[in-house]
């Protein structure tokens, strides 16, 4: 049987950060407000002439190193994003070029919001499991910095940019274990970008927190595992108490689980690897692990990730 594994992590964050207390300047809001309601302290806002697919370039390098491959060895790119470049052609194509990938092989978005880097890992692992891939590059790259609406404070203070990537080889051995993925588009008025950022928050918090460990426990029952068997969660970094929620719901504590809320704020597909990156580079994600990945975006699209580290 062939598996993906993660050979590889990388990850970018803009230069930029703005803190809580810069946007006091601008916004109706508070620091203090900001904490207790989100766990978000700063977050980093890409230069002006930064674009998704620099962000995710910048990352990439980093996480091709990391694998120790060529990126010549890349023979499918999935970037998650919902701020790409331009409306076409992909931010993936955009990236395939920079990275001087000249191959030939698949490059291609995928959209699904917070919810994306989960979606594009697990396209990236059916192409590997099917043998239509070996060595593939998944991304998740936002500015989402673009697409807020400065006069609703009640979202321009929870979002970030910044990118992360994996590198994922064929291997006989696990691997991504096991993902869920799911879609629910009867509530794609709760949270939506047309072209700003809306968000009824109340009604997103409530769902997020059912849906993540929903799928979660889903996940972990079809593999005959319980939540103390995992050493590490990876959730979307959206909200400290959605975090909080989650873990408490699956029995876990926050010992167990990596959270960069607080210095990135939400960067939608982004902030899972933007995560993981964190937790692999210092040392506490270690070869051997169980390691699980949630997320939630608008759509609503939610899903789940197991891999053997
Ligand atoms: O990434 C995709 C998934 N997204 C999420 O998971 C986000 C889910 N939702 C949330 O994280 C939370 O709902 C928020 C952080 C967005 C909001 O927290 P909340 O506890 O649900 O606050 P709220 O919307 O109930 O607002 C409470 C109060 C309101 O004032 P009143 O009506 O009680 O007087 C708001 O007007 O806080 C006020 N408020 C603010 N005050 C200062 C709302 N935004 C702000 C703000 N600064 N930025």
């Amino acid at each position: 049987m062939t598996y993906s594994k993660i050979i590889g992590t990388g990850s970018y964050l803009p230069v930029k950060t703005v803190t809580n207390y810069d946007l006091e300047k601008t916004v109706d809001t508070s620091h203090d407000w900001i904490v207790s309601r989100s766990g978000i302290q700063e977050r980093h806002f890409a230069a002006d002439n930064q674009k998704s697919s620099d962000l995710a370039y910048e990352a990439s390098l980093k996480a091709i190193e990391a694998a120790g491959i060529n990126a010549s060895e890349i023979d499918l790119i999935v970037v998650a994003t919902t701020s790409p470049d331009m409306a076409f052609p992909s931010t993936a194509c955009i990236l395939q070029h920079k990275l001087g990938i000249t191959n030939g092989s698949p490059a291609f978005d995928i959209q699904a919001v917070c919810g994306g880097f989960i979606f594009a890992l697990n396209t990236a692992d059916m192409y590997i499991r099917g043998g239509q891939a070996k060595t593939a590059l998944v991304v998740g790259a936002e500015v989402l910095s673009r697409m807020l609406d400065w006069n609703d404070r009640t979202t321009c203070v929870l979002f970030g940019d910044g990118a992360g990537a994996v590198v994922l080889k064929a291997s006989d051995e696990p691997g991504i274990i096991a993902s869920k993925l799911h879609s629910d588009g009867s509530y794609h008025q709760l949270l939506k970008a047309d072209p700003k950022i809306s968000m009824e928050g109340q009604a997103v918090f409530k769902f997020a927190v059912n849906s993540l460990s929903g799928v979660v426990e889903e996940l972990l029952e079809q593999e005959n595992m319980s939540g103390s068997d995992i050493d590490w969660m990876v959730p979307h970094q959206a909200n400290i108490r959605i975090i909080e929620a989650t873990a408490k719901k699956l029995g876990m504590t926050l010992d167990n689980v990596v959270v960069t809320v607080a210095n990135h704020g939400n960067t939608s597909a982004a902030s899972i690897p933007l995560a993981l990156d964190t937790a692999v580079r210092d040392g506490r994600i270690k070869p051997g692990q169980t390691v699980i990945m949630e997320a939630i975006g608008g759509g609503f699209t939610w899903g789940a990730s197991l891999i053997k580290w």
